[in-house]
């Protein structure tokens, strides 16, 4: 096939895009976006702040937009995110002990259920891990009220939209020797052992030269595989450019191809001059809309 989600669908995949809202005026983002991309991530528009701007008064028409766009173009959508230490609302940064619990708790059902029967995958949490040599959780307002606060996002999730796949999702989790990496598998291991509702592991993928792919990204992605969940690669960008760049991007997909059960990759961004990125070309389109080598090598590698 001839487009990135396409060939992707071939080979029992699917191919997604992160969508700033603000972009969807601009023809040629939309019409790249629509054209080679058959998931959807709203960048901002589904987080905390985004939806639940004061509590309990939910917001959800900029979530909508993507979500409609996605859904009226024959997309699907991924969720992101219902649980994050990050963008939270002024109201929830303040708030701690079980008032935060049950806030939090309510975030997730009312907006799972909200979105229900819409949504591929929810990461229902987002980045609760520490960096560095620890393995501990990421210390936070959400941590502080108990250790368990992950797994009581996963069952009210499941309860609010039984449907969707639901995800853990974090960033520097690509390499297995990595303590954080470790820490996640355990907690996964934990979940699945339990029986507590977990059907997907994100891998943000974000990568620079202080952070490169790592040669066995492949392993990484096939132990998680191998406790019983779907592994997706959710937020790709890798900084460089010409054949550098292109032949990391390669890696990642063969990875992602070598492994039954990764089912999915999303780049961060339409263009170069979309990225989060303020600085430098980590996606697939540069900033005039063309194809870069990167794109030439991940539609040959799918
Ligand atoms: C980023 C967005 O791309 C930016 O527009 C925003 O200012 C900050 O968040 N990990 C995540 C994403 O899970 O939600 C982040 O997105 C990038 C890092």
């Amino acid at each position: 096939a001839t487009t990135l989600g396409a060939s992707a669908a071939e080979r029992g995949r699917y191919f997604g895009v992160a969508i700033a809202g603000g972009r969807l005026s601009d023809t040629q983002y939309t019409t790249i976006a629509n054209r080679e991309f058959n998931m959807v991530t709203a960048e901002n528009e589904m987080k905390l702040d985004a939806t639940e701007p004061n509590q309990n008064q939910f917001s959800f028409s900029s979530g909508d937009r993507i979500v409609n766009w996605a859904i009226s173009n024959g997309k699907q959508v991924r969720g992101h995110t219902l649980a994050w230490h990050s963008q939270q609302p002024g109201w929830m940064q303040n708030m701690s002990g079980t008032a935060l619990r049950n806030a939090m708790l309510n975030h997730v059902t009312r907006v799972a259920t909200y979105y229900r029967g819409k949504i591929h995958s929810w990461d229902v949490v987002n980045e609760a891990f520490a960096d560095g040599s620890s393995g501990a959780r990421r210390d936070s307002n959400l941590q502080r009220t108990g250790n368990d606060w992950i797994e009581a996002a996963f069952r009210a999730a499941r309860a609010a939209d039984p449907g969707a796949k639901l995800c853990y999702n974090d960033y520097n989790t690509d390499n297995w020797s990595h303590a954080k990496t470790q820490a996640v598998y355990r907690m996964v291991q934990d979940f699945k052992q339990r029986g507590v509702p977990i059907d997907c592991v994100g891998f943000q993928a974000h990568f620079n030269s202080g952070n490169p792919v790592p040669n066995n990204y492949h392993t990484t992605l096939q132990n998680f595989a191998d406790l019983g969940v779907d592994v997706q690669i959710t937020e790709l960008d890798i900084e460089g450019s010409g054949s550098s760049q292109a032949e990391q991007y390669r890696g990642i997909v063969q990875a992602c191809l070598a492994v039954t059960r990764c089912n999915g990759i999303t780049v961060w961004g339409v263009r170069d001059s979309d990225s989060w990125r303020a600085s430098g070309t980590p996606l697939l389109f540069n900033g005039s809309g063309q194809k870069k080598a990167a794109y030439d090598a991940v539609l040959a590698a799918l």
